[in-house]
């Protein structure tokens, strides 16, 4: 039987190449789309998976022709490098919605983030993700989005950043934001969410917030990730008004570990206020305590 094409943008990172793994054995072939093909060589060795090279002004039309199903990944936690949030979280989405709708795309899937919202999104990041959602579910064809707190598993840019951070850390480290909330989310619980959408119209123009099961405030997250490691390290908690010194201070650096930004969406907690959209679409979250000791350490 002929494969179902699915174009995946954002297919390269974190969670994209967790969902490339789901949907091949779903039966797609994939199309990922990449501005950097040379970093992610490795995924030409999938022969059901097609790495193209994304170029400026891509015609996404033509790079969407005959598929069934295109899902947006692309985001970025900081701006760098003339990159704005507005461009890859509003604009991108822009020419995405286009593209499907000219190539006459049934499904789209479409990656938010937890309390993103336009109106009154706490941080630029949340705000452009909120309007980018907006977007999205604006288009004139099947869009389920999904909004989840932090999102771990092998490949994350949390529990590895803060090994990494506790790493080099000379036996103390000064903590921006001890106190934000989360509710980390497991990769594989979000990209089954993804897949069980795909192909259930009930989920068409929903929006699901996506949590784990437990809430945990970063320095408990921190000092999780030290006795994991078996790493002696004080973790000093930062006032508010130290914490939003030390992002402004740090976040002014190159690959600065906190920005003002992301001081900003910290002060909303990154917890699901009513529903778990995981428990909505049957699946049980899992718990950082069952996952992360297999990869970290
Ligand atoms: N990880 C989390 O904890 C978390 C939590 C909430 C929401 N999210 C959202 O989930 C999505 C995936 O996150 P992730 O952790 O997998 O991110 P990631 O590992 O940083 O991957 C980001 C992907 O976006 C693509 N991308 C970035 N800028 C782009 C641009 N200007 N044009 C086209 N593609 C671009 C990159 O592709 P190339 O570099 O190959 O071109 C890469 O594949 C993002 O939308 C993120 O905002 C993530």
């Amino acid at each position: 039987m002929k494969r179902q094409r699915a174009c995946i943008i954002g297919g390269t990172g974190f969670v994209g190449r967790h969902l490339l793994s789901r949907l091949r054995a779903a039966g797609y072939h994939c199309i990922v789309p990449t501005r950097r093909a040379h970093r992610h060589r490795d995924l030409k060795l999938y022969p059901d998976v097609e790495l193209r090279l994304l170029e400026d002004g891509e015609d996404f039309a033509s790079l969407f022709a005959g598929c069934a199903l295109v899902v947006n990944l692309a985001g970025i936690l900081n701006e760098s490098g003339g990159t704005g949030f507005e461009a890859v979280h509003v604009g991108l989405v822009r020419r995405i919605v286009a593209g499907a709708e000219a190539a006459s795309v049934p499904r789209l899937l479409h990656m938010s983030a937890l309390h993103a919202s336009a109106a009154e999104g706490g941080s630029a990041y949340l705000r452009s993700k909120g309007e980018g959602e907006d977007v999205a579910h604006g288009a004139a064809l099947a869009v389920t989005s999904f909004r989840p707190s932090v999102i771990f598993g092998r490949g994350d840019s949390f529990f590895n950043r803060f090994a990494g951070l506790l790493g080099m850390a000379p036996g103390l480290l000064p903590l921006a934001c001890p106190n934000a909330r989360f509710a980390p989310v497991w990769v594989d619980d979000v990209v089954q969410a993804m897949v069980r959408s795909s192909t259930d119209p009930r989920t068409h123009g929903a929006r699901y917030d996506l949590c784990g099961p437990r809430v945990f405030t970063l320095k408990e997250l921190l000092e999780y990730t030290a006795r994991r490691l078996g790493k002696r390290v004080w973790i000093l908690g930062l006032d508010d008004k130290r914490s939003r010194l030390m992002a402004d201070l740090l976040g002014r650096l190159p690959g600065a570990p906190i920005t003002l930004d992301n001081y900003l969406s910290m002060q909303t907690p990154s917890v699901c206020e009513e529903h778990n959209g995981l428990l909505q679409l049957g699946i049980h979250p899992t718990d950082i305590d069952t996952v992360v000791p297999t990869y970290l350490g």
